[in-house]
């Protein structure tokens, strides 16, 4: 049993619920952050993200920053984008819209192909848009938390290596890794970035990155320095090294406690074979999904193989909107979000399930949000 104190599960598409043992890391007494106990939790976090993302080449590059996923967006722009390069963002909901806006900041050309609300673009689209001009980044949301549709990865990096074969693949996993699949190496991907505050379960605070060694070479021959201070893996990438050999060094001071919470998550996430969390999630999202559809409701991603595992975007009943039913699903100790595309913000609400809400078997937060989902829609007088 948890023995945080009583609170509503926090069921939203991050930050999620923590494990005890990742909370009380974060209460670690202060230390030095070029003290070698701290430099040796840090190196093994990065090798720890190397199995995370199931890389072995030793050309790929892990980074660990304080700041928040939106900061891998600055990451890849500064870095790999140089002022006029084109880059083509696979549009499938709210993040594409801001990481084009970040690339287009660090005056990289962001060109967007668009899928209707709930769709992805399909693989003929993006072939066709990438005969028609050279891009030097393509980027991808894996799952785009404001529909909850899922990108298809390894097809669409297959397509990018045969038609566009200089093109980097990046990929915003922010709502992914920790819960979907990703095979780095296989996949041949160039770069995914993430946050300590999904399916990670670790406090938010972290921006997690890995960059293949194409993409490290294509940072290292660019004309220009890096269009970012903090950001710069001029900067950053002698640091990641020497944690990593577990030598002390300094650019700018990190956080040891969440660095200390990250080790005890991907410990205990590394713990067991990573194929058994991705079903873990396959199967709670199932499930989920089975019941939104017996209380007759729909997804945004209407196709099974669009929907994303770590949580869903459901359509509210017809004349019912978020404030009709979050406030008491919030008395019934259930924290759903609203909706976040804008098109659509007022009918839909976004059920998060990711991490020990689904892995803990001691945990009830599901079985408990569909049963008050289902009380507070017959409250307002919806019947299914
Ligand atoms: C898919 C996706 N990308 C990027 C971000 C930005 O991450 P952050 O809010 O940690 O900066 C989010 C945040 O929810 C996200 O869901």
């Amino acid at each position: 049993m948890s023995s945080q104190p009583p609170h509503p599960a926090l069921l939203i598409p991050g930050p999620i619920e923590f494990d005890d043992a990742v909370l009380q890391s974060m209460s670690h007494h202060s230390e030095s952050h070029v003290g070698q106990p701290f430099v040796n939790v840090f190196g093994d976090v990065l090798a720890q993200l190397r199995k995370l993302f199931q890389t072995s080449d030793p050309a790929s590059q892990p980074f660990v920053l304080s700041g928040s996923g939106t900061l891998g967006w600055d990451q890849v722009a500064a870095n790999l984008g140089e002022p006029g390069d084109e880059a083509l963002v696979l549009h499938t909901g709210y993040f594409a819209d801001s990481f084009a806006d970040c690339l287009e900041t660090y005056g990289v050309k962001a060109t967007q192909l668009k899928a209707p609300i709930g769709d992805r673009p399909q693989l003929d689209e993006v072939e066709k848009a990438l005969k028609e001009k050279k891009y030097k980044i393509l980027t991808v949301t894996h799952v785009d938390t404001s529909t909850g549709v899922l990108s298809e990865l390894k097809a669409l990096s297959e397509l990018v290596h045969r038609v566009s074969p200089d093109t980097l693949v990046v990929v915003d996993g922010v709502c992914s890794v920790g819960c979907e699949e990703i095979k780095f190496d296989e996949w041949k991907l160039d770069v995914v970035l993430t946050a300590s505050q999904k399916a990670i379960g670790c406090p938010a605070g972290l921006s997690i990155l890995m960059a293949s060694g194409r993409a490290i070479e294509v940072y290292k021959t660019r004309k220009t320095r890096p269009t970012s201070y903090f950001g710069s893996w001029n900067n950053w990438l002698p640091i990641m090294q020497n944690y990593e050999a577990k030598k002390a060094s300094y650019f700018a001071t990190p956080s040891p406690q969440l660095i200390r919470a990250l080790h005890t998550s991907l410990t205990q996430i590394l713990s067991r074979p990573l194929e058994q969390r991705f079903a873990d999630h396959r199967n709670m999202s199932q499930k989920i999904k089975k019941a939104i559809g017996d209380l007759g409701l729909k997804q945004l991603s209407s196709k099974p193989e669009n929907q994303a595992n770590g949580m869903t975007a459901i359509y509210l009943p017809e004349g019912i909107t978020p404030p009709d039913v979050l406030p008491s699903l919030t008395k019934k100790g259930i924290i759903f979000a609203g909706g976040l595309h804008k098109q659509i913000a007022a009918k839909y609400i976004r059920f998060g399930h990711m991490g020990v809400s689904v892995t803990d078997p001691n945990r009830t937060d599901i079985d408990k949000a569909i049963a008050a989902l289902k009380e507070s829609l017959a409250e307002v007088g919806y019947k299914a």
